[in-house]
C-alpha cells in the first residue's frame, strides 16, 4: 500500500466515525453541489466589499494630499467616488449589515455594544458623503474655503471607515458566520447573490473595475509605486 492509499484509508475511516464532520467547499449535507464561479460566502462577499471601500478610502486619501500641497483636484475624482460610496456601500452592503448581520447580532445578544457603534457610523458616513457631495462642484474646488472643508470631510470619512470596516473584518463577521448553520449560510449566500445581481449599475466586479479607472485618473492605479525603495 502506497502511503497515498494509507492517508486516503484513514481519512475514510475518520470519516466513517464521524470525525471529518466539517463541511467541504462546495458540499452542503455531504451532497456535492455545484460550484458557482460567482459563489462566495456571504462574509467573504462582505469583505471583498470592504475592499472597494478600502480603495476609495485611498482615493479620498490622495485627494486630501493634493489639497494640502494645492495642486489640481477633478471634481469627477470626488463625485465618481463618492457615488460607488452611496449606491454600493451606504445603500447596498450597509443595508445587507443593517438587515442581516446586526439583527442576527442582537436576537442572540452578541457584539450589542459595537452594533450600536457600527450602526451610529452608517449614519454619520451617510451625513458626510452627503457633504462631500454638495462641495464637489468646479466651482466649489476652486475655493481654498470649500476646499479645505471638503478635505476635512474626506478626512474624517476616512478616519471613521477604516476603524470600521477592521472591526467589522475581524470581530463582527467572524462571530456572526459562527451563528450561522450550514443551511442559514447557503440562503444567505443566494440572497446576497441575487441582490447583488439586482443592482442597477453593477455589482462588486463592475465597482472594481470603476475605482481602478479612478485609481488611474488620480495617479494611483501603479501598486508598484509603493513599495519603498
Ligand atoms: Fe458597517
Ligand atoms: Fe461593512
Amino acid at each position: 500500500m502506497t502511503m497515498i492509499d494509507t492517508t486516503r484509508r484513514q481519512f475514510v475511516f475518520a470519516g466513517g466515525l464521524g470525525v471529518a464532520a466539517a463541511v467541504l467547499p462546495g458540499e452542503v449535507y455531504g451532497k456535492a453541489v455545484k460550484k458557482d464561479e460567482d459563489e462566495v460566502s456571504p462574509t467573504e462577499d462582505l469583505m471583498r466589499e470592504h475592499g472597494v471601500l478600502r480603495r476609495i478610502l485611498l482615493v479620498y486619501g490622495e485627494i486630501t494630499r493634493r489639497v494640502d500641497a494645492k495642486q489640481e483636484i477633478k471634481a469627477e475624482w470626488v463625485t465618481s467616488s463618492a457615488t460607488i460610496v452611496r449606491e454600493f456601500i451606504e445603500d447596498y452592503h450597509e443595508k445587507d449589515e443593517e438587515e442581516f448581520v446586526f439583527p442576527r447580532l442582537q436576537k442572540a445578544g452578541k457584539l450589542t455594544d459595537l452594533v450600536t457603534v457600527l450602526l451610529a457610523q452608517h449614519q454619520a458616513g451617510r451625513r458626510v458623503t452627503a457633504e462631500i457631495l454638495r462641495l464637489a462642484t468646479p466651482a466649489g474646488l476652486k475655493g481654498e474655503a470649500s476646499r479645505k472643508q471638503l478635505a476635512d470631510g474626506l478626512r474624517s470619512f476616512v478616519r471613521m471607515y477604516e476603524p470600521h470596516s477592521a472591526r467589522e473584518d475581524t470581530v463582527l463577521f467572524p462571530t456572526f458566520r459562527a451563528l450561522l448553520s450550514e443551511r442559514e449560510l447557503k440562503k444567505l449566500m443566494d440572497t446576497f447573490e441575487d441582490k447583488e445581481k439586482a443592482l442597477p449599475h453593477g455589482g462588486f466586479e463592475k465597482m472594481v473595475e470603476e475605482v481602478a479607472k479612478i485609481e488611474q485618473s488620480i495617479g494611483i492605479y501603479d501598486l508598484a509605486t509603493f513599495t519603498p525603495a
